[in-house]
């Protein structure tokens, strides 16, 4: 039978006080919306039906991507049973439907597969959570021989039903049949007006139809967003689990609980993290090496035995093999740095490649430059690569060495072996294996009347 998925995004959020639709907040660095999709899609899905409200979720960059989804639009949020009927015209009669929540992001895989097993003939798997504080949520209702009966909204219970500590997770799973028959019956004859997906398992239960509530195990799995202390609380459990999955692998965290990984963090043996460090969108780190306290790794590629040392910024670059960076780099988009470079405090380096074994130790900015092999970039050099119109190359060959405070004024190429005198301003080709200076003579002036001066 095919699967049918369907997440219920429509609802308002108000709760979160902001323009941003809740389920486009971020968790991990990726919308709450995503992290649900992704933990669909392993179940392979016929489609995923999304019911939304803002057309701007259909837009959202990360959810384009996902070529199976389907979006309902419910134009009135009249409940999550109205919700839940916005999608069932895309759904052919015999097929299995999971419905998940927008909001809920941190369910896994392996819970809705487990809740997609033994769905009885004509009715429902529940997934349910005991909570210590129920409060808010529906309640499950079983009856003596503990076989449910009902949903009861929190708005809608006895004092005896809000007792109850199991709760409805809103997340099931059943077939496609049972929401054909049963939905078109729902009513708003409740606290809050709304036709209640929930209020199906009453009709079920009046039929003879056996609902099986299944706890969940670990119900952090099942924790929804209705505010952004919630977003907060879901971010710091996301984060724990990402820290503990990565140490299964190998990682050394000098510290899990200051690590923030936004994105795909991938790593080889025997890689450590210092303190306070984030790495956002993806991240390959590979076998011993080492990244240093306060770091922020975007979109970046590390070989084998690199040293990353602390403070240093790296965004949209590749670091290979047993290179050097910081402390204080910052390492922009487009950057190579080839094996045994090393980029050394307060230097920048953007769009540019820095061949094997080359050194920029202090102070320096390197734009738009290729640097071959064994090149050596004093202190406080400068490449001007941009005439306040266009940006220019600067190309550094192998074995240049580059005096302190030369400014390089692009396009401009420094020859193979090529010297450059410190405090050059070089506007053209230094020719290979000579050097070159451009600065202003330094002069002795003899017999300076410095008595004009007082002296
Ligand atoms: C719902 C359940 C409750 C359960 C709780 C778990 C019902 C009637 N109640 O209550 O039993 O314990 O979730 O969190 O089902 N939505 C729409 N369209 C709507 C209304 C809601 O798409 O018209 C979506 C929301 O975006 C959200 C989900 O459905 O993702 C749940 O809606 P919400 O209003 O949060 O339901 P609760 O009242 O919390
Ligand atoms: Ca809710």
């Amino acid at each position: 039978m095919n699967l049918h998925v369907i997440i219920l995004a429509a609802g308002k959020g108000s709760r979160m006080r902001s323009v941003t639709p809740k389920v486009l907040h971020k968790v991990g660095g990726k919308p709450l919306l995503e992290h649900v999709i992704q933990s669909a899609n392993p179940l392979n899905p016929k489609k995923i039906h999304i019911v939304y409200s803002d057309d701007s979720l259909t837009l959202h960059k990360n959810l384009k991507k996902y070529s199976n989804i389907n979006w309902a639009k419910q134009t009135k949020q009249l409940g999550t049973g109205h919700a839940v009927i916005q999608a069932l015209p895309f759904i052919d009669k015999a097929s299995q439907v999971l419905i998940l929540y927008g909001d809920v992001p941190l369910v896994k895989t392996k819970t809705l597969k487990n809740l997609l097993n033994n769905i009885p003939e004509n009715s429902i798997n529940l997934l349910t959570a005991k909570f210590s504080d129920p409060t808010g949520f529906g309640r499950i209702v079983r009856n003596k021989t503990g076989i449910v009966t009902k949903i009861v909204e929190q708005k809608d219970a006895s004092l005896n039903e809000q007792k109850i500590s199991e709760i409805n997770t809103g997340i099931m799973a059943t077939e496609s049949k049972v929401l054909h028959n049963y939905l078109p019956k729902l009513d708003q004859n409740n606290a809050q007006k709304e036709y209640y997906l929930t209020d199906i398992i009453e009709m079920l239960n009046k039929d003879n139809l056996p609902i099986q509530g299944i706890p969940t195990p670990n119900p952090d799995e099942v924790l929804g967003v209705n505010n952004k202390i919630q977003l907060a609380q879901l971010e710091k459990l996301y984060q724990k689990n990402i820290s503990s999955e990565l140490m299964d692998q190998g990682l050394t965290l000098l510290d899990p609980n200051r690590f923030d990984v936004r994105g795909n963090l991938t790593i080889g043996n025997d890689v450590t993290i210092d303190i306070n460090v984030i790495v956002e969108g993806d991240v390959h780190i590979d076998s011993n090496s080492t990244i240093g306290p306060n770091s922020y790794l975007k979109n970046v590629r590390i070989g084998k035995n690199v040293t990353i040392n602390a403070n240093s910024v790296i965004e949209d670059a590749v670091i290979s093999d047993e290179c050097i960076v910081g402390p204080f780099a910052r390492v922009r988009p487009g950057t190579k740095l080839d094996s045994k470079a090393r980029i050394g405090n307060f230097v920048e380096v953007k769009n540019s490649t820095v061949g094997k074994n080359s050194k920029a130790n202090h102070l320096t900015y390197i734009g738009d430059c290729t640097i071959g092999e064994n090149a050596n970039i004093g202190a406080g050099t400068i490449t001007c690569n941009y005439d306040g119109t266009n940006k220019h190359q600067t190309i550094i060959e192998d074995s240049a060495f580059i005096g302190s405070n030369t400014s390089l004024v692009a396009p401009v190429k420094i020859e193979k072996g090529a010297i450059i005198g410190a405090g050059s301003t070089i506007t053209s080709n230094a020719p290979t294996k000579k050097l070159t200076v451009a600065r202003s003579k330094q002069i002795t002036i003899e017999n300076w009347p410095i008595k004009k001066r007082g002296g």
